[in-house]
């Protein structure tokens, strides 16, 4: 970890916070915490336990569901204005690092606070090229899976399957052990998720390249046919190089915060990013780009978007998929990035309706006052997920392009809170809204299921 995380460490305290319990008439100083280059104040959850009705009271309690307003951590990562519309890994600003940097530069920015000098990029990525190849176990392992699997449990099993190939990986606070972890999960899932996708496409898993580069690697191992050497679109190998830089990380988002939550009871790292994995398949996370392909196929056509819309306002309908975000209140940068991105790839693969449909689906909703009020505009996924279809990704993958792309960030996040001596095992409380204390009384009549009686007595 370099130092840049001192940047952001803590000052003083900024002031304090005069409460008053009116159970009690008890006034209390609490003090209020500044961190950060922007100033964040905040106050300590624990010093609320001291607002006591009674000594064997066991103090007030935050009650915040969905972390609504709570930070679980300080990190020195990536920082977001979402008022602002601002992006930031360590500092950098995200249209930079999308225009200039390459994916491997940038994962290794997240997790040492500094871009590599040359003799540092070049044996990260001597490193990650090296370990791309997974155990031929794996790879019959990922055989076993249906035809029809979907390619998100599929990564996510392989990925736990893997912390059995490494049980030394378990030595989280051996720093050798942490850096090859590291190296091999990002070496290796661009690997799997080709696999994945030749799996449920029915064709013959092809081996990583080692010659090319890590998003040339991935579209070859995922196109490869009888060519002996693959020559990936130059088009497509920005384009994915690009919404990788994009996806790597953001912040405490649902996947990262289960990657820190699993990793913090000291779980290996292969462990953790699968919680994060998992994390990323639901809808409301990295599956929303999945989702806005099937919603505009849903709509089929200009003509029923008003509908649709009115579908939407009234609560009948599903959600505007790819449309909102929990941090950004003004715009999502990386939905600007990729919207300009789509246009480069539609000018080589050309315009369809689909592109049409979105387009005007966008239009419609940023001028209605139903979005405009609450302030949802257009998220990353609005547009990532037609620019993977106009790649041939098939709509089920587009999630697990998503999870190659932050298990940079994933990783970043996972040392970080380990390294983090303020941190413990995740633990939150609850406020119990269950039955009081009641007496056993059994509603059974019989132990056990007659069925069961009935086959051994036979
Ligand atoms: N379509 C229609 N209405 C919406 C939408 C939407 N996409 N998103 C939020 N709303 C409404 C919601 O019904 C609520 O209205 P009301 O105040 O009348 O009850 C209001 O806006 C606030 O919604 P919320 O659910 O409290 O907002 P949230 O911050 O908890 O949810 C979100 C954020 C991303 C889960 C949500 O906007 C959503 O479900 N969007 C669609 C799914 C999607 O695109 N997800 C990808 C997120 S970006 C990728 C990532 O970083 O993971």
């Amino acid at each position: 970890m370099s130092d840049s995380a001192a940047a952001s460490t803590e000052r003083a305290p900024a002031a304090t916070l005069e409460v008053k319990d009116s159970r009690t008439g008890k006034a209390y100083t609490l003090p209020v915490m500044e961190a950060g280059v922007e100033g964040d104040q905040s106050i300590g959850g624990m010093d609320l336990r001291q607002v006591k009705v009674s000594e064997g009271d066991f103090g007030l309690m935050s009650y915040d569901p969905a972390f609504m307003n709570t930070a679980s951590c300080k990190s020195a990562i990536t920082f977001i204005d979402g008022d602002k519309g601002i992006l930031r890994y360590r500092g950098y600003p995200i249209e930079q690092l999308a225009e200039n940097a390459t994916f491997l530069e940038v994962a290794w920015l997240l997790r040492h606070g500094e871009l590599p000098t040359q003799t540092e990029y070049d044996e990260w990525s001597h490193q990650i090229t090296y370990h791309t190849y997974v155990h031929e176990n794996i790879r019959k392992f990922l055989e076993g899976f249906r035809y029809d699997a979907h390619p998100m449990s599929m990564l996510c099993s392989s990925v736990a399957a893997l912390s059995s190939f490494y049980p030394r990986a378990k030595n989280i606070f051996d720093e050798d052990e942490r850096n090859i972890s590291i190296s091999r999960l990002l070496a290796k899932m661009p690997t799997l998720a080709a696999f994945c996708y030749r799996h449920i496409k029915g064709l013959p898993f092809i081996y990583p390249d080692n010659d090319l580069s890590y998003t040339e690697n991935f579209l070859s191992m995922v196109a490869r046919m009888s060519e002996p050497k693959y020559e990936a679109n130059p088009v497509f190998t920005r384009a994915l190089e690009i919404l990788f830089i994009l996806h790597a990380d953001h912040e405490q988002n649902c996947s990262a915060n289960a990657v820190r939550a699993v990793g913090s009871s000291h779980v290996d790292p292969f462990s953790a990013v699968t919680a994060g994995i998992a994390a990323l398949y639901g809808p409301l996370h990295g599956g929303a780009n999945e989702q806005v392909l099937r919603m505009i196929t849903e709509i089929g056509d200009t003509k029923n978007i008003p509908a649709f819309i009115e579908g939407v306002k009234s609560g009948k309908g599903s959600r505007l998929m790819g449309f909102g975000h929990r941090v950004y209140k003004s715009f999502d940068p990386r939905a600007q990035i990729v919207k300009k991105l789509a246009d480069d790839v539609f000018r080589q693969v050309g315009m369809d309706k689909d592109l049409e449909i979105a387009l005007e689906l966008e239009r419609i909703a940023l001028s209605d006052d139903y979005f405009r009020e609450r302030k949802l505009y257009p998220n990353v996924d609005f547009y990532t997920g037609l620019i993977y279809r106009s790649m041939a990704f098939p709509t089920d993958f587009f999630t697990v392009l998503f999870a190659v792309a932050r298990t940079a960030g994933w990783l970043a996040q996972w040392e970080e809170m380990l390294l983090d001596k303020e941190q413990k095992i995740a633990r939150p409380r609850q406020i119990y809204i269950g039955k009081g204390e009641r007496p056993y009384q059994s509603r059974l009549t019989e132990r056990f299921p007659q069925s069961r009686k009935d086959a051994v007595s036979k």
